[in-house]
């Protein structure tokens, strides 16, 4: 699959945004070496700090679905933003520790501006289990 395939799943995913509060929709696809694809998108509350966000939806879909670090391939996260989306900071946590170091991270907007980046730029000297 290639990286724009990848990101019309994102866009697909976007689609079902469930953002009432901020309008701000995000999708998110992870892709694994069968070939599958696992969605995620953001998920609010009236209870703001309960929301959750695409990308971290699609890595916990991926997991709950007994995927894991060894069968991911590459995510793909895509808002309508001018620049290609930029994951915040606790997604940033979260893909340090879920996806693969040597993989790629697929940053989009709607104007199909890709940029290619890893858990290592993302997150540069990250807090992992070895600092516990
Ligand atoms: N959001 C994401 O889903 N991913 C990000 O990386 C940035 C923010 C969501 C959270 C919230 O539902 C909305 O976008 C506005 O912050």
């Amino acid at each position: 699959m290639t990286k724009e395939e990848l990101i019309l799943k994102a866009i697909e995913a976007r689609e079902l945004s469930y953002s009432p509060y901020s309008k701000f929709k995000v999708g998110a696809a992870v892709l694994t070496s069968d070939g599958e694809v696992y969605l995620g998108t953001n998920i609010e509350n009236a209870s703001f700090g309960l929301s959750m966000c695409a990308e971290r939806n699609a890595l916990f879909n991926a997991y709950c679905h007994g995927i894991n670090q060894e069968d991911i391939e590459a995510l793909a996260i895509v808002a309508d933003t001018v620049l290609p989306v930029s994951p915040c900071g606790a997604c940033r946590q979260v893909i340090s520790e879920l996806f693969p170091r040597d993989k790629p991270i697929y940053l989009a907007n709607l104007n199909c501006d890709i940029k290619v980046t890893n858990v290592d730029e993302l997150l540069p000297y990250s807090f992992d289990s070895s600092d516990l």
